[in-house]
């Protein structure tokens, strides 16, 4: 696996991690076009969808001077097979292998988006997919939201949290609220964004009904980063408690854990939570703390309209922010970064 890949945020150790945090808040406020990546090319391997992930990474690339490709894999191209040692008569003409093989061979950095499965947790907490992809990269691989992790928010999540608080984050109360969504989402982003929290050093609360605790590791690593940086983690299954002195609030669906892989049941464990949504009366119990949203959010499902519309929302800003992330991770990949911004 190329050395310089860009996996998960929270295995970037601390002196690159603030060189990061502070290059992505210069390319904040100095929205020039550079060419600290020209002659380089990014190519993208977008296995689910995207808006904000896809055109950050596009434009950020494009505004340092180098290119970017996208593939859909099974749209336009081949479908790619996985599995090793096996006889590839079904559908999928191309192995992940040679695909990978063959792309790093045109572009200097690959991101990769591919979600969890959630047919076996434990391949889903391995990342197999995005780790697959890695092992057979000749150049850096960027995670851009994997079945565990979405670094490339949780960097963007950090840039615009410094800024709003201007630099002064350190035992703010980060309320990373779980909210009723009609879909099993993904634990990547609650992941990366608890994680962040924790290194900067923040008071994180995890606000989920029982049944939809997020990973056991990951959440023994956050409580260490939290210690290790002056901050606190705790649980609860009370949201409007949590809610009471938020500077800011997170809130994010994810699927249940206590039925990860049987369908049936995480839904009907979903359902019965549909009152887990962010309101204004909610936000009214916080410290005039911010809302926060990686995007795309369920209107008046996951949070009211009043809230989005209101002078709480930081969303858009947070969204803004995935640009200027996006640049300071693709010069990092390719050890252009500067070393004083
Ligand atoms: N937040 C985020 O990753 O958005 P997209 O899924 O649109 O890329």
């Amino acid at each position: 696996m190329p050395t310089q890949s860009f996996l998960e945020l929270s295995d970037v150790p601390e002196p690159m991690f603030q060189r990061l945090l502070e290059r992505s808040l210069w390319h904040r406020h100095n929205r020039t076009y550079l060419q600290t990546a020209r002659d380089r090319t990014l190519g993208m391997l977008f296995f689910n969808p995207s808006l904000r992930t896809r055109t950050s990474m596009e434009l950020a690339a494009q505004q340092l001077g180098a290119l970017s490709t996208t593939i859909i894999p099974g749209q336009g191209t081949w479908g790619f097979a996985w599995e090793e040692g096996v006889p590839m008569l079904g559908e999928a003409s191309e192995h992940i292998k040679e695909a990978v093989g063959v792309l790093s061979r045109y572009v200097d950095a690959i991101g990769v988006r591919a979600f969890a499965t959630r047919v076996d947790y434990e391949a889903d907490r391995s990342d197999r997919a995005l780790k697959t992809i890695a092992q057979f990269s000749r150049v850096p691989v960027i995670n851009l939201e994997s079945a565990f992790y979405h670094p490339c928010q949780g960097l963007a999540d950090a840039s615009v949290m410094m800024d709003h608080f201007k630099g002064d984050v350190s035992r703010k109360k980060f309320v990373l609220a779980w909210c009723y969504h009609p879909r099993p989402l993904p634990m990547a982003v609650p992941h990366s964004a608890l994680l962040t929290a924790a290194r900067l050093g923040m008071d994180v609360t995890v606000a989920a009904p029982a049944g939809f605790a997020l990973d056991e590791q990951v959440m023994a690593r956050a409580a260490g980063m939290a210690s290790q940086h002056g901050g606190s983690l705790s649980e609860t299954t009370d949201m409007d408690e949590a809610m009471e002195g938020a500077h800011v609030v997170y809130a994010k669906a994810w699927a249940g854990r206590a039925a990860y892989t049987n369908a049936d049941e995480e839904a009907a464990l979903r359902h019965s939570h549909e009152a887990w949504r962010v309101t204004e009366n909610r936000m009214r119990r916080t410290d005039r703390g911010v809302f926060m949203h990686c995007l795309p959010v369920r209107r008046n499902v996951v949070v009211d309209d009043a809230v989005l519309d209101g002078n709480q929302a930081l969303h858009l800003d947070q969204a803004a922010y995935r640009l200027h992330a996006a640049k300071a991770t693709l010069e990092y990949v390719w050890d252009v970064l500067p070393t004083s911004t």
